[in-house]
């Protein structure tokens, strides 16, 4: 069992602190994703799992194990960096056998394991080659493999991806989310692409100014985001955000008024609000719709239109002068400067209080 556990861990770099009280399970084989805006601790934090950079404070266990004095090649994990940080004078194979070497395993061993990585990872025609003579996909794969033929109990990935061009980056998405399945083992996996993220998480890691924002699925961070920063950083396009006065109204209900002089009604859920309260709504470009539809109207002016083939996305200016995006089909048209009536479904609505906390989250997934 290799399950990873975090208890209040904090990281400071001098006076500055950059991981300020983090509480964290990763279950046994779980695929857990770290994301969030460049700096916000992401690497720090799978550095201090990896056991390459000290805990200040807090408590880390690895397989229950505390890990606070166990040195990083004693912690059962292996790191794979966005740079493949590969030996060039040394071919495929001796990339991959070099740690075990160092480990002192024999040399049946180190053969045994090397086949099954790189037949897994399809580097068998390759073995002979020098890193310089390799593609960035085939470089990464035998980083991967040099990770793999350590057996870890847990892999740390840190944007793997990045350097790789888009197609290859769908093909190793693809190889990674298949090794998962094989090996079985804990993973956890940093990346800013939210494709990535997405699709191969168990479980997702909102991480901000080094505080966790939120952790849930994937679909339980699209639909119920816990605060405004979720909601912006999950999801593309990005959730638009438009200005509000909300009020109670009959059953529950919350009445709110739109930019343009549009009511819309939202299920309240509960929440206690004064008349005439300033809230942010929150509604995805994917799911406005164009033309007098929806539950209440929102009425822009276009900016820009996209024509996409699969898709059309509009950039329109609302009546308080504020941006909205629509994503529509394909087949959809408006031209920039002409008026266009945009339609809001109340299911589909988030409500945010001044603070930033969600007080609705739509009833798409109830
Ligand atoms: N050795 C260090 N000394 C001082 N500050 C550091 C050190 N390493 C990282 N930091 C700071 O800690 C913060 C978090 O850095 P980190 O590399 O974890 O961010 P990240 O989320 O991985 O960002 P990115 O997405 O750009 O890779 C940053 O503000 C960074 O400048
Ligand atoms: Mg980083």
């Amino acid at each position: 069992m290799a399950e990873v556990t975090l208890r209040n861990v904090k990281k400071q770099f001098g006076d500055t602190a950059v991981i300020k009280g983090v509480d964290l399970d990763v279950s046994d084989g779980e695929f857990c994703v770290f994301v969030g805006p460049s700096g916000c601790g992401k690497s720090t934090l799978l550095r201090m799992i990896a056991g390459l950079e000290e805990i200040s404070s807090g408590e880390l266990k690895i397989g229950g194990q505390d890990m606070t004095m166990v040195a990083p090649a004693d912690r059962g994990v292996a790191m794979v960096f966005q740079s493949y940080a590969l030996y060039p004078h040394m071919t495929v194979e001796q990339n991959i056998g070099f740690g075990l070497r160092m480990t002192g395993h024999s040399k049946d061993e180190i053969a045994k394991r090397t086949k099954v990585a790189t037949e897994m990872l399809q580097l068998d025609a390759l073995l002979k080659r020098k890193p310089s003579q390799l593609s960035g996909g085939q470089r990464q794969r035998v980083a991967i493999g040099r990770a793999i033929v350590r057996q870890p109990k847990v892999f740390l990935f840190d944007e793997p991806l990045s350097n790789l061009d888009a197609a290859l980056r769908v093909q190793m998405r693809i190889e990674i989310g298949k090794l998962h399945q094989d090996l079985k083992a804990t993973m956890i996996y940093v990346t800013h692409d939210q494709v990535e993220a997405m699709t191969m998480a168990d479980k997702i890691v909102v991480l901000h100014a080094g505080v966790i924002e939120q952790v849930g699925s994937p679909l339980e961070l699209y639909h119920r985001p816990n605060n405004l920063f979720v909601a912006g950083f999950i999801g593309s396009p990005k959730m638009n955000f438009i200005k509000a006065t909300a009020s109670p109204s009959d059953e529950g209900k919350i009445a709110v008024t739109l930019p343009g002089g549009g009511l819309l009604s939202l299920n309240g859920g509960g929440a206690k609000l004064a008349a005439n309260t300033p809230v942010t709504l929150g509604v995805r470009p994917e799911h406005l719709l164009i033309g007098a539809k929806g539950d209440a109207s929102l009425p822009a002016k276009v900016r820009l239109a996209e024509y996409l083939g699969s898709e059309s996305m509009f950039y329109a200016s609302l009546a308080d002068g504020s941006d909205i995006s629509v994503k529509a089909d394909g087949l959809a048209k408006a031209a920039a400067g002409s008026g266009l009536a945009i339609g809001v479904p109340a299911a589909a609505c988030h409500l945010f209080d001044a603070s930033g906390q969600a007080i609705v989250n739509g009833d798409l997934t109830k």
